[in-house]
């Protein structure tokens, strides 16, 4: 992922100011904290905000994607292992924990790991101990300041048996919420403004003004990719971009400002248009953490007969 580090909280309105504050508070508390968030609205821009404002911000700042590992891998990504443990350990190597000592690891999507690995990580949780994969006694003690983040409902993983509720409660001690960017419209013009400026020094361009009906269409689009997808449309605007005049089209041109009273009302034009809209915003992604699939609470199988049911199919380049 392209991951701008410098990435600030933008924004004013109210949701945002709130989040802002709560962050202030929690940052100094060095307790654990727990961010929830659908895809794409900054959970990790949150996470490294905490960390700049926490008393641990001149130690390390280590970030685990806890979806991106097969779940061996992940263990000894995050405890090490000693060497001859498996095929291709040829050393020791120390874990994602033990490089995080006196700073904090983040650990994203943590809603993927499997019972197993919940068990090891509360059993860290709770005694600070490293345990290396293949090592015969329990290593050293670390003081690592722990951030985990999911787009997952925990409570609902909780009680269908998928998360174990031991680690969720401590985890959870503070829960920070980023709301998503259709609850807050507010920001959008200067959300869309940095974004302006980030590909304008990249593409090196001018952009100087952007059409008034263009920016109100994208207050009132619903962003089911929220900021992600908002940067995107930005970027593919900036691409077209030929003046100093910037046009931004919506993801789906259905969904634009014009007067609902124009729009067909008949359910499968309704759910065509929200449907490709949602494919849209995650570049025709059916699978995976984000795709479509998920975004539209669907199975991947499901979408796809609905997608050919519908007449959908991904544009040709
Ligand atoms: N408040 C913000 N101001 C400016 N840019 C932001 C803000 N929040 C997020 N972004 C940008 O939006 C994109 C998505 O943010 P991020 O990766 O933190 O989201 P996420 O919630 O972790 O998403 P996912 O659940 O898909 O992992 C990034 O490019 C990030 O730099
Ligand atoms: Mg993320």
């Amino acid at each position: 992922m392209r991951f701008d580090r410098s990435a600030q909280l933008v924004g004013s309105s109210e949701p945002i100011s709130h989040l802002r504050k709560e962050l202030e508070r929690v940052a100094r508390a060095d307790a654990k904290v727990l961010i929830t968030g659908e895809s794409g609205t900054g959970k990790e821009v949150v996470a490294r905000q905490l960390y700049a404002l926490s008393s641990r911000a001149h130690r390390a700042f280590v970030p685990v994607n806890c979806a991106g590992l097969p779940e061996t891998l992940l263990e000894s990504e995050l405890f090490g292992h000693v060497k001859g443990s498996f095929t291709g350990a040829f050393r020791d190597k120390p874990g994602k924990l033990e490089v995080a000592d006196e700073g904090i690891i983040f650990l994203d999507e943590v809603g993927e790991m499997t019972l197993r690995m919940q068990g090891l990580l509360l059993r860290f949780l709770e005694t600070g101990e490293i345990q290396k994969v293949g090592a015969e006694r329990t290593g050293s003690r670390v003081n690592v300041r722990t951030i985990t983040a999911t787009n997952r409902n925990l409570r609902e993983m909780v009680a269908s048996g998928e998360f174990r509720e031991d680690l969720f409660y401590r985890l959870n001690v503070f829960p920070v919420r980023v709301p998503p960017l259709r609850d807050r419209a507010d920001d959008i013009p200067s959300l869309v403004w940095q974004f302006v400026d980030e590909f304008s020094r990249t593409f090196g361009k001018r952009i100087d003004s952007i059409p008034r009906k263009d920016m109100e269409a994208l207050q009132h689009y619903a962003w089911p990719g929220n900021i992600r997808e908002l940067r995107n449309v930005v970027e593919r605007a900036m691409i077209i971009a030929n003046g100093t005049r910037l046009n931004i089209q919506l993801p789906a041109r259905s969904e634009a400002a014009g007067p609902a009273a124009r729009r067909s009302l008949k359910m499968a034009d309704v759910e065509r248009d929200h449907v490709r809209s949602v494919l849209e915003s995650t570049s025709w992604r059916i699978r995976g953490l984000g795709g479509a699939a998920e975004l539209l609470g669907l199975q991947p199988t499901t979408l796809e007969t609905r997608m050919i049911k519908l007449g959908l199919s991904r544009p040709r380049p």
